[in-house]
Parts: C-alpha cells; structure tokens; sequence
C-alpha cells in the first residue's frame, strides 16, 4: 500500500484585503506542485510573499517558470538588477525613478504583464526603500455603485511622460520629447476582466481622462489614486534578505518607497508574461 503524500500550500494572510505569506519550503515550491494554488491565491490576495526564501537567480528563474512563462527582460534570459544606483545600473536608473510613485508595470503593451516577482539581495536601511501595494480590485469593489456607475465607461491616456514631471519637474524641452516619442496608450479606468471581477487601472503614468473637463479629469485621476492607496487597501513591504515577492499587475499598483540611491539596495526581478489584454 503506497501513501500519497500531497504538498498543500501554507498561507496567513498579512492584511484582511491585501497580501498573503506563502509559508512552504523551497524545495515545495520549486517542484510547481503548488503553481495553480498560487496563481489562485496570488489573483485572490493582490501580494504573496515568501518570507526569507534565499533562492539564488537560477531558482528564481526555476520558480518564475512553474507559474507562467517567463518574461525575460534580458537577451541573455537572466534576472533584472533593480537599484537607483547608476553605477550598477546606468541605463535604467533614470526610468526607475518613476517606480518611486504608485505605477502598473507595462501599461505600454497591449498585454501587460501577468506579475513580477522581486526578490531581495542587499535591502536598503530600515525605514527606506520598502515596496508598497494597493489593491484595485478591492479598491474598486468598496466604491458605490454610483461611482462605479460614473467610472466604469471611462478610458484614460497613459503615457511615459506623464511620470516624468513626478521626479523632474522642470525637465528640459529635448527630454520632454524624446519621452512623448515613446508613445500613449488609451487604457480603461475600470478593467473588466475574464474573470469578471474590475480593478482600477491608476498611477504616474496616467494623464488624462478622455472627454472630460480638465479640472474633473484631474480630480478622477488623483481622487481615485488616494482611494486606492489608503491603509485598508495597501501593504507595505519591507525587506529583509532572501524576501521574495509577488504582485498581481493586473490588480495591484506598487511603488518603491524612497531610498538612497547610494545605500546598495540591491533588488531582483522576473516578469510573468501577460495573459489578458486591456479591455478598451
Ligand atoms: C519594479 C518596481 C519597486 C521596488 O521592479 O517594477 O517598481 O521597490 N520595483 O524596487
Ligand atoms: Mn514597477
């Protein structure tokens, strides 16, 4: 007579309407036994984390894999260095100054990314560089009916330069161009999904709402972003070595809390591929 032993997944929720840990071992997770319990629990939670996980990059990748397909933002297919540091990360310290400000990773595409996962190599003191979440499916789900009555219809311009003024507020004329070249995207404010649940679609790269007063277009953008980022709906995470984490992209936003550039906070990232277009 043989034992089935079945590997369940161990989870404590970190916040009642954001964020789960994910409490199993390494060698669990990597077998991707558990990949559909957590792809479940990531879309029911928004967050997972895996507290002091230590995988190294290759296990990253390994881990990354069992979920989904890996996006890899390398021609080589390793992971992203995440840091301000320009001297470890010359080309993409600038744009990552707009993590700093609430943001949806990939509103460029017209699938954006399914998740990313960061992991933590060196973090940052205490007190600095946390990562911060909110929940826009509860987010929208806790508004009334009304207002997602006057929300739901609505589409919104996302562009690159839309973040710069967050973190340069005089940009030079050149810089502001070669930004606007990157493109806009029209996006839904309410994305309906598959599934049929809505989450908010907000953050620094959002614009303007289309065929709406200026002054109200400002109010819905920057209204609905404090909505969505109050305690109730947001997780703060902060780091200790070997953390790994997870966001649903498509319905959380995330921001880098401020850090020294110079403090070695070290940060690495893989990205899930997306699986749903925007709905526009
Ligand atoms: C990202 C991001 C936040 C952080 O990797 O997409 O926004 O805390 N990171 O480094
Ligand atoms: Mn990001």
């Amino acid at each position: 007579m043989s034992v089935a032993t079945q590997t369940k997944l161990r989870t404590e929720h970190v916040k009642p309407k954001i964020g789960s840990r994910i409490l199993n071992k390494k060698e669990e997770l990597l077998s991707g036994d558990l990949a559909d319990e957590i792809r479940e629990e990531l879309e029911a939670r928004g967050v997972l984390v895996f507290p002091g996980i230590n995988f190294t990059e290759d296990e990253q990748i390994a881990f990354t894999r069992t979920l989904g397909e890996y996006a890899s933002e390398n021609p080589d297919g390793s992971v992203s260095k995440i840091t301000l540091d320009v001297k470890e990360n010359p080309s993409a310290a600038e744009y990552l100054k707009g993590s700093l400000y609430w943001h949806i990773d990939g509103t460029r595409n017209e699938v954006p990314i399914l998740a990313s996962l960061l992991s933590c190599k060196v973090p940052s003191p205490k007190g600095t560089g946390n990562t911060g979440f909110s929940n826009t499916y509860a987010a929208y789900e806790e508004l009334s009916d009304a207002d997602k009555a006057k929300y739901d219809d609505l589409k919104v311009v996302h562009a690159p330069w839309a973040s710069l003024f967050y973190y340069e507020p005089e940009p030079p004329l050149a810089k502001i161009k070669g930004m606007q070249a990157i493109g806009e995207k029209v996006l839904p404010l309410v994305w309906e999904h598959k599934s049929g649940r809505k989450s908010l679609v907000l953050g620094c790269t959002a614009h303007h709402v289309i065929g709406v007063d200026h002054l109200e277009s400002a109010q819905i953008i920057h209204g609905l972003r404090e909505w969505a980022t109050q305690p109730d709906f947001t997780y703060s995470h902060e780091w200790e070595p070997g953390d790994l984490v997870i966001w649903d992209n498509t319905g959380t936003m995330h921001r880098a809390e401020w850090y020294d550039p110079n403090c070695g906070r070290m940060m690495l990232r893989t990205k899930l591929e997306g699986e749903e277009p925007w709905t526009v």
